[in-house]
C-alpha cells in the first residue's frame, strides 16, 4: 500500500497579509482599474463616448457611471455606512432593469458628469477604507468588498476594451507588441492521467461566490493541447471547407453558423494574398502564431471535431491548470502562488492582441500547459452552474441568476483581463454566440484505454 498525501488547496499568501498590507493592496487594485477606465474613456471624444457602437454594448459613458453606481452601492453604503450621493440615479445604472440596446435612450449622465460622479464616488471610497475593519462580516473579510468592485471596474474595462474593438474609426488605443515565442519547440498535447484534485477555493478572499467552495473532483484520463488553438491552425480548418461541412457543427452551432452567415471569425476577412483582420482600427494580416480570438463557442466545436478532438470540460481544464502531482495541491495559478507578473502571463491590457505561442514559458503549469492564464478567454464544453455546497453572496444577481444550460463557462482570461479579475479558480460564462468578447480555444481528447492506468 502506499502512502498518498492528501489532496489540498496550496497555502494562499494573501490571507498572511496584516490588515494595512490588505488595504495597501485594495488601494494599489482600485487606483490600476481606475487608471484604466480613465485611459479608455480619455481615448474617444464626448460624441463617441456617448453613443452606442454596437447593439451588443453599452456606450462607454454607460459604463463609466455603471462603475462609479456600483462602487457607491457597496463600499460607501454598505461597506461604510454613508449616506447616498446620488440616489436618483440607482435605477438608470442597475445593469438588470435595462439591457444593453436600450441604454443610449435613458437620460444618461453626461461625460463630463460621469467623470465628477465617479471621482467623488472614488474620493468617499477611500475614505471608507482608511478606516474599513477587514474581519468582521463576510463582506469585509480580508477586504473582499474592495476586492469585488476592483474586478467589478476590471471587468467593465474589458468590456469597455470590447466596445472599443466594435468601435469603426481610426486606431486610439496604442500599447507594445507582445513578447515572441521564447520557449522553444513544445509538443502538440500534455497528458493528464486520471485523478482527483481539488477545483474552486475555500482560500482565496477575493474568489467570487461562484468559485466557492473546494470541492473534490474525479478526471478521467485525457490529453490537452499544450497551447490555445493558433490562427495557422484555425485557416487549415477554414481551409479544408469546415464552415461548410455540416457534420463538424452541432444543431444549434449550424443553425446559428446559418442564419448569420458566419464564413470566418469575428473581424477577419479574405484578401488576395491572405487572411486580414482589423483590431482596435489597425488593419493587419492575421498572424499565424497567435492564438485565435473572437470565435464563438459553435465555432470552437466544430473546430475541435474537424481536429478530431473536442473542447476540454471545465475541470479539466481547471486540473491542467492548477494541479501539481508532486505535491497533490491546487495552486492559484498555473505558474505557483504568487501574483502574476509580465513574466507569467499576457493580461492587463499591456499588449492590444494576444501573444504567439510559446510567449510565457514562465507562466506554463506543474503539468507543462502553456498559456492558460491571459491571451485569450478559453471556452469550456461544461454548462454555468454552482458548485457542490454554493452560497449565493453577496447578491443573487452576482451569479446565481445565470446558471443554466445557455450559458458556457470560459476561463483563464485574455489579454484585456487585468491580473485583479483572472486566477486558478476564476470562472467566465457566456452565450456560446458570442464573439465579440476576447475568446479563443484549445481542444483536449480522451485518452485511449491502455494510457489510463
Ligand atoms: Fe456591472
Amino acid at each position: 500500500m502506499t502512502d498518498v498525501s492528501p489532496l489540498t488547496e496550496a497555502p494562499n499568501p494573501v490571507r498572511e497579509l496584516s490588515d494595512e498590507a490588505l488595504r495597501s493592496r485594495a488601494a494599489g487594485a482600485l487606483e490600476r482599474a481606475r487608471a484604466r477606465s480613465t485611459a479608455l474613456t480619455a481615448a474617444v471624444d464626448d460624441d463617441d463616448l456617448v453613443r452606442q457602437h454596437s447593439k451588443l454594448m453599452s456606450p462607454l459613458v454607460w459604463d463609466l457611471a455603471h462603475i462609479g453606481s456600483q462602487e457607491e452601492l457597496w463600499l460607501v453604503r454598505d461597506v461604510g455606512g454613508r449616506e447616498p450621493l446620488r440616489p436618483d440615479i440607482d435605477d438608470l445604472y442597475d445593469a438588470f432593469q435595462h439591457p444593453r440596446a436600450s441604454r443610449p435612450s435613458l437620460p444618461l449622465l453626461g461625460p463630463a458628469e460621469a467623470r465628477a460622479y465617479v471621482a467623488e464616488v472614488r474620493a468617499k471610497a477611500f475614505d471608507v477604507l482608511e478606516r474599513a475593519p477587514m474581519t468582521g462580516r463576510p463582506l469585509t473579510e480580508a477586504g473582499f468588498a474592495f476586492g469585488m468592485i476592483t474586478q467589478h471596474e476590471q471587468q467593465h474595462d474589458e468590456t469597455m476594451l470590447a466596445t472599443h474593438q466594435l468601435r469603426k474609426g481610426d486606431p486610439v488605443l496604442h500599447a507594445p507588441a507582445p513578447p515572441a515565442a521564447r520557449s522553444g519547440p513544445l509538443p502538440g498535447e500534455v497528458f493528464v492521467p486520471a485523478g482527483p484534485f481539488v477545483m474552486g477555493t475555500s482560500l482565496e478572499p477575493w474568489a467570487l461566490d461562484n468559485e466557492r467552495p473546494a470541492h473534490e473532483v474525479e478526471v478521467d484520463a485525457f490529453h490537452l493541447d499544450t497551447v490555445p488553438v493558433t490562427n495557422g491552425a484555425y485557416v487549415e480548418f477554414l481551409e479544408d471547407g469546415g464552415y461548410d461541412r455540416r457534420e463538424l457543427w452541432s444543431a444549434a452551432g449550424w443553425a446559428y453558423r446559418t442564419e448569420h452567415d458566419i464564413t470566418a471569425p469575428r473581424f477577419w476577412r479574405r484578401e488576395p494574398d491572405g487572411w486580414w483582420r482589423v483590431r482596435f482600427g489597425v488593419h493587419e494580416p492575421v498572424p499565424a502564431d497567435q492564438p485565435v480570438v473572437h470565435v464563438s463557442y459553435y465555432e470552437a466545436e466544430a473546430y475541435a471535431a474537424w481536429a478530431g478532438k473536442r473542447l476540454p470540460t471545465e475541470a479539466e481544464w481547471e486540473k491542467a491548470a492548477r494541479f501539481d502531482p508532486a505535491t497533490r495541491e491546487s495552486r492559484r495559478y498555473p505558474w505557483g502562488n504568487d501574483d502574476p507578473t509580465p513574466e507569467h502571463a499576457n493580461l492587463g491590457q499591456r499588449h492590444l492582441s494576444p501573444a504567439p505561442a510559446g510567449a510565457y514559458p514562465k507562466g506554463a503549469s506543474a503539468l507543462g500547459v502553456h498559456q492558460l492564464i491571459g491571451d485569450v478567454w478559453e471556452w469550456t464544453s461544461t454548462d454555468f452552474a454552482g458548485y457542490p455546497g454554493f452560497r449565493a453572496f453577496p447578491y443573487r444577481e452576482y451569479s446565481e441568476v445565470f446558471f443554466g444550460p445557455e450559458y458556457k463557462v470560459l476561463r483563464g482570461g485574455s489579454f484585456g483581463t487585468d491580473a485583479a479579475a483572472v486566477r486558478g479558480t476564476f470562472r467566465n460564462w457566456d452565450y456560446p454566440i458570442r464573439r465579440q468578447i476576447f475568446a479563443g480555444f484549445r481542444c483536449a481528447r480522451d485518452a485511449a484505454p491502455g494510457e489510463r492506468a
